[in-house]
């Protein structure tokens, strides 16, 4: 576990650095108020656990790292995106967001807004550079904006905030969870994918992996809102009960969604066995995702 933790702050820090390169064009700085409050969200911490993964896949099948970390930058500005948008007062209406105030406290709702449209479309200019083959990008992108859009993280984020004060079932639940938060995981594991040489069947479990990765993100995050500490979330908890939201904890109770978490982990762990020794950072990354506190 501690070499692990090791690799992975080495990787975060990695992260930082490819975002920061990204932001040094000066052609970006037509508002200074518009970048202040891109990079106030941008760089202030977050897991980066999507580049991470884009990065680990690629490493795993032995692929292009320089272009997964680029597409896993890409990801890490469209996911910073929904979280600003996430957190407007129309929408979670949060107060804290990574150990500060949200975006629009600071900027104003109007320029989060921006901010949050600022940093989605970067994101597929910085895509469009990708150094691949042009077929390999085209499918990146292909793939990014699919599971960014409506059918994907836009989508679901519609279908929780239809599902406030509602009582749904487990597979609505499930059906959400995967739009909202699963579709940008599967989106980075993928990429990392496509950066790389794979045959049908490793590209199908790595899917499968995707998903129940995402599913079992997004059980802990929910558990989190109930138990976790702000403190080391960087986020006020409770955010979901004062929202009515339909979460697992709600539907299932906090054991039995505990067990849920578990029990997707187990089954995500499962689809990387033909992957052999090369999964091993992936596995634990898994096993951080369900004992993770922030
Ligand atoms: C929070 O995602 C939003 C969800 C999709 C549940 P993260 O927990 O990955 O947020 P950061 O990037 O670490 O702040
Ligand atoms: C957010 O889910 C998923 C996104 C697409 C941003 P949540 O609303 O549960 O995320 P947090 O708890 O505010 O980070
Ligand atoms: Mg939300
Ligand atoms: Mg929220
Ligand atoms: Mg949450």
């Amino acid at each position: 576990m501690q070499d692990f933790e090791k690799k992975l702050q080495e990787y975060i820090r990695d992260v930082e650095k490819d975002l920061s390169l990204l932001f040094e064009d000066k052609d970006l700085y037509l508002s200074e108020t518009l970048l202040d409050s891109i990079k106030y969200s941008l760089f202030s911490g977050g897991k980066r656990l999507r580049p991470v993964l884009s990065r680990a896949v690629a490493e795993m099948l032995d692929g292009d790292v320089a272009s997964a970390r680029m597409a896993g930058a890409a990801i890490e500005m469209i996911h910073t995106y929904s979280l600003i948008h996430d957190d407007l007062p129309s929408m979670d209406n949060d107060n804290y967001r990574r150990g500060k105030l949200t975006n629009h406290r600071v900027y104003g709702s109007a320029v989060a807004i921006l901010a949050g449209d600022g940093l989605l479309t970067y994101a597929f200019n910085v895509l469009s550079r990708l150094p691949l083959a042009p077929e390999k990008t085209l499918k990146i992108i292909e793939l990014i904006s699919v599971s960014a859009g409506v059918q994907g993280m836009v989508g679901g984020q519609v279908l929780d905030l239809e599902a406030e004060n509602k009582e749904i079932g487990l597979e609505e639940m499930k059906k959400i969870h995967r739009a909202k938060t699963g579709a940008l995981f599967r989106a980075a594991i993928l990429s990392g994918a496509y950066c790389s040489e794979i045959g049908r069947e490793d590209l199908l479990a790595l899917d499968r992996f995707a998903e129940k990765l995402g599913l079992t993100f997004q059980i802990v995050d929910d558990i989190l809102d109930v138990v976790g500490d702000e403190e080391k979330l960087g986020k006020e908890t409770g955010s979901d009960a004062k929202e009515n939201k339909a979460t697992y904890p709600v539907l299932l109770g906090l054991e039995e969604a505990k067990k849920e978490a578990e029990k997707t982990a187990r089954e995500a762990r499962e689809e990387l066995k033909n992957f052999g020794e090369k999964a091993s950072f992936l596995l634990e990354l898994m096993d951080f995702i369900v004992v993770r506190q922030f």
